[in-house]
């Protein structure tokens, strides 16, 4: 293996065989709500009981999904390039918790997390594992009505943007896995990769909106290309 630094980035198709719905497969709807409902601060302000039932149930439903064969083969390359003292980061813009269960520890969550909630009075952030609701009390500054999902919403600033930019000017290889390049800034690292002279690579079911930008495109379920991928660069 001669690649010394990869950034990969993940979307909603690589838990789409844990069972998990992608996001532009349901004709704009999640889980029956518009997008604007429950997935903007103006839909949260118009209506924070629903946003809050929409979040509880998709954490729920964390507890009937399981990582599948993606999830874990990235986990393996993890530990396989650490082992070799070279850089490894998962960048991921899903708010599920499986490559975590799959074992990923170098792993930025850039759209936020199900299993984290925040306030809006005080800016706490913590870790959220039971359902919230507008009469759930803010642990640090007790406001009620503040707290939230950890998501970002339409409009709001991706996390982690500078670490994840320094990431991609300096890997030797960006890899994208199950997603449709339909929102930026994520669809853009490919080109921020490649302008620094990376190598890119897409592994999805179908070309993505951003596909032209790769140097190689790899079609199929992300259950079965990414443990193949990995397999042939970790062969000695
Ligand atoms: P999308 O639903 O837009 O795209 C999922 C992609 O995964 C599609 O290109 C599918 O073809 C592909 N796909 C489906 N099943 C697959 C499989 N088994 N193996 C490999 N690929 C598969 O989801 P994202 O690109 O993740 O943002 O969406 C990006 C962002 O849009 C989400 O993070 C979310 C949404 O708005 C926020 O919530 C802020």
């Amino acid at each position: 293996m001669s690649i010394k630094s990869i950034v990969i980035l993940t979307g909603a198709g690589i838990s789409a065989e844990s069972g998990i719905q992608t996001f532009r497969a349901s004709d704009g709807l999640w889980e029956n709500h518009r997008i604007e409902e429950v997935a903007t601060p103006e839909g949260f302000a118009a209506n924070p009981a629903l946003v809050h039932k929409f979040y509880n149930a998709r954490r729920q439903s964390l507890t009937r999904v399981t990582p599948n064969p993606a999830h874990i083969a990235l986990a393996t390359l993890e530990t396989a390039m650490q082992n070799r003292g070279d850089d490894f980061l998962l960048v991921t813009q899903n708010v599920d918790d499986l490559h975590e269960r799959g074992g990923s520890r170098a792993l930025l969550h850039m759209h936020g997390d199900l299993k984290s909630s925040k306030c809006l009075g005080c800016d706490w952030v913590g870790p959220q594992t039971g359902d919230t609701s507008i009469d759930t009390r803010c642990t640090r500054c007790d406001s009620r009505a503040t707290i939230r999902p950890d998501i970002v919403w339409f409009g709001e600033m991706p996390y982690f943007m500078d670490k994840i930019e320094r990431a991609l000017q300096s890997c030797d290889l960006f890899v994208s896995i199950g997603t449709s390049g339909a929102v930026y800034p994520a669809a853009g690292f490919v080109q921020t990769a490649k302008a620094y002279g990376a190598k890119t690579l897409e592994l999805n079911l179908e070309p993505s909106a951003g596909s032209l930008h790769f140097d190689e495109t790899r079609l199929g379920p992300a259950g079965t290309l990414v443990p193949a991928w990995v397999d042939a660069i970790l062969k000695p």
